[in-house]
């Protein structure tokens, strides 16, 4: 029998065809993934990283809940053309924070992975009442109702409970000052010593101290604030400017 031949009574056969086509997606799919399991860890450890404070844990999921991931992804691939645009390419850590995670693969809008500290609050603000204010042919809906709804975060504890409970290192003294945390990150007035003990530069290597301030510029706490407060720490956490890839991976 040739091999022709021997091929053609595989390719006409459909049980034979897919058994032999099982074993081989699962050779392919066990080399893919049995290295996972021995690597002691598969994200490269990186300074600067450190859970979200509760109010941009808020933030995060008023983004998740208004479906900003289905115009806007969040990983810069290690394209010339997208690190040229957006900045450096992202790293596996900077979302080992993120559940679920933000990755997306539609741009209807820029990716957002680096968007902190790239426009100011204001900005944010007027953008998100009418992107197109800011941004003329811009196609993003109108987010205004954000800056009407107060929040007062006593669902936060469990909010980052949850998150603790899923892996990230939320300590009990996070958890137990959770509220105290999120109010206090949007009032400049507050005392705000004891988050950045908790998630500022002292408690975090290389980090950087947590934004404090009033961001959407009303006096009332709102999802806005929470929403900005996130935007505006996005790809902030490492610093790039001393950052050295692992050469061992
Ligand atoms: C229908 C698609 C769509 C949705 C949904 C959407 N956006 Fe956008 N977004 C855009 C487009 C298009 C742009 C580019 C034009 C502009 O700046 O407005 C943009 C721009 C932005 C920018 C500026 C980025 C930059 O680097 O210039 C930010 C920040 C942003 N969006 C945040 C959000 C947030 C937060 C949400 C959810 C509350 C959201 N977007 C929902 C389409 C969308």
């Amino acid at each position: 029998m040739s091999i022709l031949e021997k091929h053609k009574k595989v390719e006409t056969h459909a049980t034979l065809l897919m058994v032999l086509a099982f074993i081989v997606v699962t050779i392919g799919g066990l080399v893919q993934i049995v290295p996972l399991f021995y690597i002691e860890n598969t994200i490269e450890k990186v300074d600067g990283m450190r859970p979200y404070t509760p109010l941009e844990l808020a933030g995060r999921d008023i983004y998740v809940r208004e479906g900003c991931y289905g115009c806007h992804s969040q990983m810069i691939r290690p394209m010339r053309d997208e690190v040229a645009r957006y900045g450096h390419y992202s790293l596996a850590a900077e979302s080992m924070y993120d559940h679920p995670f933000q990755w997306g693969s539609k741009r209807t809008g820029p990716d957002l992975a680096r968007v902190g500290g790239r426009y100011s609050d204001e900005w944010h603000r007027d953008h998100l009442y009418d992107a197109k204010s800011v941004v003329p042919e811009s196609v993003m809906p109108p987010y205004g109702f954000l800056f009407d709804r107060e929040i007062d975060g006593r669902y936060i504890e469990g909010v980052v409970k949850t998150n603790a409970f899923v892996g990230v290192p939320y300590t009990e003294d996070m958890i137990a000052n959770a509220q105290a945390d999120f109010a206090a990150q949007a009032d400049p007035n507050a005392d705000s010593s004891g988050l950045q003990e908790r998630y500022g530069s002292a408690a975090i290597q290389n980090g950087k101290d947590v934004n404090v301030r009033n961001f959407d510029g009303q006096p009332a706490l709102t999802e806005g604030d929470a929403l900005i407060a996130y935007l505006q720490v996005l790809g902030t956490m490492v610093d790039f400017s001393t950052f050295v890839p692992d050469p061992s991976r």
